[in-house]
C-alpha cells in the first residue's frame, strides 16, 4: 500500500504542544502494522497571520485538497481576534471540503476524576453529532448605523432541508451501530422558524429508522440533563451551535476537555476529512508544556480508523485507556504532575512495546 498523505497543520499555542504527541503514536502503531504515512506540515496560524495578514495563503486550500487527511491542533491567539483565526482558516477547511459532519465522542475513562458524584465509566458513554457547516454560523447578515444609537445588527442562521437531512441521517445510521437512542437538541419554543424545521425533519428521518428510540430536549434543559443524567445519552444530534456548546459540556462532565477528540467528515471522501482536539490554543497554559496531549492523541487514532486501520485505532485507545487507568502520566488538568511529552512518550511507549 502506498504511504497516506497527512496534511499537518499544528497552529497555535498548545497546538504545537499536542500534535507531536499525536504523530509520535501514530509511528509508533505504524511500525506495529506496517503502515506507512508521509506528514507535510503547515506553518498556518495566527503568528502566520501577523506576518502575513491571512491565516493560510490565498491556495492553502489547494495545496491540502490532494491529501488523505488533515490532523490540526489549534487555532486562535491573543492579539488575533478570534472570528479572524477561525474564519481565516478552520471554517473555510470545513466548509470548503464539505465536513459537514462533526463527531465528538465523549467518555468517563476509568482513572479519571469524575466531577458529577458517584458516576462511573459505564454512566457516561456518548456521542456529539453536531452539524458543521451551516445553522447559526453564518455570514449572512450585516451592521447598520453603525456607532449610532440607531445601530441595528443582524445574524441570520441558515438551515437547508439537505443540510439538515444529511446530518440527521448521519446520527441515525450511528445510533444504529450503538445503543439505538437517538437525542436530539432543539429550541423550538423560542426560535420560531429554524427550530420547528429541525424537529420536523426529525420527525421524518425517525420514520426510515424505526428501531431506534428518539428524545427530543430543547437546548436549555438538555444541558442541565448532561449533567444531571449523562448515561440517559447515547448519540446526540444539534445544529451547528448547540453541537458545539454541548461538546464542551460533555468532556468537562467526563473529567477535562484535553482528552476531547474531534472529527470533521466528509462523508462522501471527495475531499480530506480533517481530525482535531476539540480544545482550543489554551493561552493559559501555552508554552508551559504540560497540555493534556490526549484530545490530539485520541484524534489521531480516530485519523487512522477512517483511513482503514481499525486495528491501529483500537491499539492507540487501548494505550489511552491503559495510561489514564495508571494514573503515573496524568498531566495537571486529569489532577497528576506528569508534562505534555512524558504522557505521549508513555502511550508511544505502550505502543512500542
Ligand atoms: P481552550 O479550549 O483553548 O481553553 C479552555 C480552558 O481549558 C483553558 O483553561 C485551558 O487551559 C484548558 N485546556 C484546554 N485544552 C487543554 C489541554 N489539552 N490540557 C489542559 N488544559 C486544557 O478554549 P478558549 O480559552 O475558549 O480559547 C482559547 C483560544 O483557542 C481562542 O483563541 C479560541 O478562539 C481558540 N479556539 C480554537 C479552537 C480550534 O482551533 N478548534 C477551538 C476552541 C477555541
Ligand atoms: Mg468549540
Amino acid at each position: 500500500m502506498a504511504a497516506q498523505r497527512i496534511a499537518v497543520i499544528p497552529g497555535d499555542g498548545i497546538g504545537k504542544e499536542v500534535i507531536p504527541e499525536g504523530i509520535k503514536a501514530i509511528e509508533a502503531v505504524s511500525k506495529m502494522h506496517g503502515l506507512e504515512f508521509e506528514f507535510d506540515f503547515f506553518d498556518w496560524s495566527c503568528e502566520y497571520y501577523i506576518k502575513t495578514g491571512k491565516m493560510m495563503p490565498a491556495d492553502g486550500l489547494e495545496q491540502i485538497k490532494h491529501h488523505d487527511a488533515i490532523y490540526l491542533g489549534a487555532v486562535g491567539y491573543p492579539g488575533v481576534p478570534d472570528h479572524i483565526s477561525l474564519w481565516g482558516l478552520l471554517i473555510p477547511i470545513r466548509r470548503m471540503f464539505d465536513q459537514y459532519v462533526n463527531i465528538r465522542p465523549v467518555r468517563l475513562f476509568p482513572g479519571i476524576p469524575c466531577p458529577l458524584a458517584g458516576r462511573k465509566p459505564e454512566d457516561i458513554d456518548f456521542v456529539v453529532v453536531r452539524e458543521n457547516v451551516e445553522g447559526e454560523y453564518s455570514e449572512a447578515g450585516g451592521r447598520l448605523y453603525q456607532g449610532t444609537d440607531e445601530e441595528i445588527c443582524i445574524q441570520e442562521s441558515i438551515f437547508t432541508r439537505k443540510g439538515v437531512d444529511r446530518i440527521l441521517k448521519y446520527a441515525f445510521e450511528l445510533a444504529e451501530k450503538r445503543k439505538k437512542h437517538l437525542t436530539s437538541a432543539t429550541k423550538s419554543n423560542g426560535i420560531v422558524h429554524t427550530m420547528p424545521f429541525w424537529d420536523e425533519r426529525v420527525t421524518e428521518m425517525q420514520k426510515h429508522y424505526p428501531v431506534i428510540a428518539v428524545d427530543k430536549f430543547h437546548i436549555d434543559i438538555l444541558t442541565a440533563n448532561f449533567v444531571l443524567h449523562p448515561d440517559w445519552f447515547d448519540v446526540v444530534v444539534g445544529s451547528n451551535l448547540f453541537g458545539d456548546i454541548l461538546s464542551d459540556l460533555g468532556p468537562a462532565i467526563a473529567g477535562t476537555i484535553g482528552i476531547a477528540p474531534s472529527s470533521n467528515i466528509n462523508p462522501e471522501r471527495r475531499f480530506p476529512s480533517m481530525f482535531e482536539p476539540v480544545h482550543g490554543s489554551a493561552p493559559d497554559i501555552a508554552g508551559k508544556g504540560f497540555a493534556n496531549p490526549i484530545g490530539a492523541i485520541w484524534s489521531a487514532a480516530l485519523m487512522l480508523q477512517h483511513l482503514g486501520h481499525e486495528k491501529a485505532y483500537q491499539d492507540i485507545m487501548k494505550a489511552i485507556e491503559n495510561v489514564l487507568t495508571g494514573g503515573k502520566h496524568h498531566t495537571p488538568d486529569m489532577g497528576g504532575t506528569a508534562n505534555t511529552i512524558a504522557c505521549g512518550d508513555a502511550i508511544a511507549g505502550i505502543l512500542q512495546r
